[in-house]
């Protein structure tokens, strides 16, 4: 039997509550499906960080690298800066094992009430680039307090990392049979996204079976809401394909439902799937955080990892349970628990 080896890393508040509910779903899977798959679990977290200083160990990513996926809940504490959390550990990660893929798929279900009228049916990849971009270490401050005070922040674009990032997006693209739109803002910035651009034209020449098209940021996010099942697969940098992702996430209607995957094509490292949502410490201990985001980035994690009809049926599980069953999350309107959505789950699957 298959085997497949797992860093689960919890983190702080409610992603300690959901990760449970995600293997649950991933040893029923297995045990439908013929693989098996063992966990170890790691304690990085902010309240590792607060007690130790540190929100890994110093060798915390080659202790990673044996894995052949990693599933984190999420980190946040309060009294621990958010900077801490993200440059501590997920950006460590993402970049050291060049997940340099952030795929967000949003779609509205059937049975959950988003905010907005003319979005059911929508179904949206985001293929965010995720290792490079506007989230650079490159810059500094000067005159710090001063009336000259002043910042400098450097976007970094590479010719490699803007054709793999297109490349794989026109890969989903191909796979779902539509069409790529091209997140951009040459209009503003000046030399990077000009760069952009002729990258992504020239990548999308090489596919004529792809309809492409390439729309200035402020403008797309825009007609993302106001005609959501307009658009398949998205193709973004760093920065705007976080933001659209959250945008779209919220158009979809709940952020308790969103997965994130961090993706190394090339398997020279474990990729990492994730929750979109964060470890909400308004509601962490209660017990009613909803499991489905975890638990459709777990099903992220099974494609990768070849099962893609456990996958598929994962997703499907999901799908019927919001539109069929009462059972669900006060963040969806109900009133049940976690284990409960779990549960309920569980028997559909
Ligand atoms: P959040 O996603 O934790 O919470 C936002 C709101 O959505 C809260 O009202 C929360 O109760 C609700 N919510 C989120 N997930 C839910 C779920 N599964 N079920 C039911 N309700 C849910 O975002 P927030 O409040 O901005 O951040 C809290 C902490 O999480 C911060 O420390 C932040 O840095 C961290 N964070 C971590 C992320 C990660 O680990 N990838 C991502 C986003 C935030
Ligand atoms: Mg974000």
């Amino acid at each position: 039997m298959t085997t497949h080896r797992i860093a689960l890393i919890p983190g702080d508040g409610i992603g300690t509550e959901v990760l449970p509910p995600a293997c649950a779903v991933l040893d029923a899977m297995g045990k439908r499906h013929g693989f098996r798959l063992e966990y170890q679990q790691f304690d990085w977290s902010c309240e590792r960080y607060a007690a130790t200083g540190s929100m890994m160990p110093a060798d915390g990513l080659s202790q990673l690298a044996q894995f052949d996926s990693i599933l984190l809940g999420a980190v946040g504490y309060p009294g621990v800066a958010d900077d801490v959390s993200l440059w501590g550990l997920l950006i460590p990660i993402r970049r050291g094992f060049d997940q340099y893929i952030n795929l967000r798929p949003i779609r509205v279900f059937e049975g959950v009430p988003g905010p907005l009228r003319e979005a059911e049916g929508t179904d949206i990849v985001i293929v965010r680039e995720n290792v490079e971009g506007e989230y650079s270490e490159i810059g500094g401050r000067m005159g710090r307090g001063t009336p000259e005070e002043m910042a400098i922040q450097q976007s970094v674009f590479t010719r490699r990392g803007i054709t793999r990032v297109v490349d794989y997006a026109l890969d989903v693209a191909e796979e779902r049979g539509k069409n790529l739109c091209s997140a951009t803002k040459s209009n503003g910035i000046i030399h990077t996204m000009p760069f952009w651009d002729e990258v992504v034209a020239q990548r999308c020449e090489e596919r004529p079976a792809i309809t492409w098209g390439s729309e200035h940021i402020d403008a797309l996010a825009a007609k993302l809401v106001l005609n959501p099942r307009r658009y398949d697969v998205i193709v973004a940098s760093n920065l705007f394909g976080d933001i659209l992702s959250d945008l779209a996430a919220g158009v979809a209607g709940s952020i308790g439902i969103a997965p994130a995957g961090n993706i190394n094509p090339e398997r020279e490292h474990p990729s990492m799937f994730e929750p979109v949502h964060g470890s909400a410490p308004d509601i962490a201990g209660e017990g009613i955080a909803n499991p489905l985001g975890a638990i459709w980035a777990a099903a992220m994690m099974l494609e990768h990892l070849g099962h893609d009809e456990a996958a598929d049926q994962v997703v499907e599980g999901i799908g019927r349970l919001l539109a069929t069953s009462p059972v669900r999350t006060p963040d969806l309107g109900g009133s049940a628990s976690t284990q409960e959505v779990t549960r309920a789950l569980l028997e559909i699957l």
